[in-house]
């Protein structure tokens, strides 16, 4: 038997602190890259790529050719989960537009029947890109954690306030909880089949975690994803999964105590002397970057990754952004943080 080669990024999830460390970048395919906007071209819209396996392996190989980082983020959506869970999905212009599912009677239509057969797709994706991968470069599987799956099934899409589905919550909570559970057992089977693939680490996106108070964020981010990494964990018991609860604030640190994740996402405002007293001295942390910072670039975007790597880097971390790679982002300065990420840091 070949022995496994240790991948940075699970060297790091096994404890371990990496100079340099481990990096890669939410949103790191997309359309700052000509190769992305070339390749969605070929498909018929933004569904149609995710679930052609050639053209979403090749997605998701693009930016590891080009930078090489130390993870691949599979291509997909989190937006597949209600796809199919047989929402009808189409992405305009300015973002994904969903049929709301605006109550219990709505969410009486959809079905969890189809689910592993609709997102065979992704799977095959997953198995083609372990095997493209170098040997030194992890496979990523993500979903969005229930909470802000279900904001775009009930909103239809984007929001600007979450009226809709904060209404529906507090208003119906038996109601609400059986649309999040059934949303929840969809993303266990698509994280699974990631996993089954050949994913190594799994993130669950939960974009929208910042906007609930206390209690909602206990019921409707917290307990729905415990019970997907227990899930998870019962069925591969060395699959990693980071939780990135998005705008979390004061709450990052109950998520990270009573969700049972291995490693957290920092979004881009988490402090970075509170993350390493009071998060990373428990669990492995990644982040937390400003987006814009990597699309201005020069003096600034130096100074930043070094201030980071100072900060967290004495302890298990993975350098990331707090949020995804911008559309209008340079493909040059995306080249110059690799440069920087190859380097130890010294002093
Ligand atoms: O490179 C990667 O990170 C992997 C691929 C990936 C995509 N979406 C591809 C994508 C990942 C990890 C996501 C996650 C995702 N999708 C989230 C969570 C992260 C976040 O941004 O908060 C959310 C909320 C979605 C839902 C979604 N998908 C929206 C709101 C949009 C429209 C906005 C936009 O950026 O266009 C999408 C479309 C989308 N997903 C694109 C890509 C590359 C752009 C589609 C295109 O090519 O036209």
């Amino acid at each position: 038997m070949i022995e496994t080669l240790p991948k940075p990024l699970l060297r790091v999830f096994a404890g371990e602190t990496l100079n340099p460390p481990p990096w890669w970048l939410m949103r790191q395919a997309g359309r700052y890259l000509p190769e992305y906007r070339a390749l969605r071209a070929r498909a018929a819209d933004f569904v149609s790529l995710c679930l052609t396996p050639p053209l979403a392996a090749e997605a998701t190989l693009q930016p590891i050719r080009r930078f090489g980082m130390d993870a691949a983020i599979l291509f997909s959506d989190i937006l597949l989960v209600p796809y199919a869970l047989g929402q009808k999905l189409g992405f305009r212009g300015d973002g994904p537009a969903l049929d709301p599912v605006a109550d219990r009677h709505a969410a009486a239509a959809l079905s969890g029947g189809q689910v592993g057969a609709r997102l065979a797709p992704v799977f095959e994706a997953a198995a083609r890109v372990r095997t493209e991968l170098p040997a030194s470069t992890a496979l990523i599987g993500f979903a969005g954690a229930p909470w802000t799956v279900a904001t775009y099934m009930v909103e239809g899409g984007t929001s600007r306030d979450f009226a809709a589905v904060r209404a529906w919550a507090y208003r119906d909570p038996a109601g609400f909880a059986a649309l999040l559970e059934l949303i929840e057992a969809a993303t266990i089977e698509f994280l699974a089949g990631q996993v089954a693939a050949g994913a190594e680490i799994v993130q669950l996106f939960d974009s929208w975690a910042g906007i609930l108070p206390e209690p909602g964020f206990v019921r409707w981010v917290i307990e729905p994803t415990r019970r997907i990494v227990t899930a998870l964990k019962q069925r591969c018991p060395e699959c990693r999964v980071i939780g990135f609860p998005r705008g979390a604030g004061l709450l990052y640190e109950r998520y990270m105590l009573e969700t049972g994740v291995d490693g957290l996402g920092l979004d881009t405002v988490v402090p970075i002397g509170y993350a390493s007293a009071r998060l990373q001295s428990r669990i492995p942390v990644q982040g937390n970057l400003d987006p814009v910072l990597l699309r201005v670039g020069g003096a600034a975007l130096a100074e930043a990754v070094a201030a980071l790597r100072r900060g967290l880097g004495n302890a298990p971390y993975v350098f990331n952004l707090g949020h995804g790679v911008l559309p209008e982002t340079p493909v040059e300065n995306v080249a110059e943080l690799a440069r920087l990420m190859a380097e130890p840091l010294s002093d």
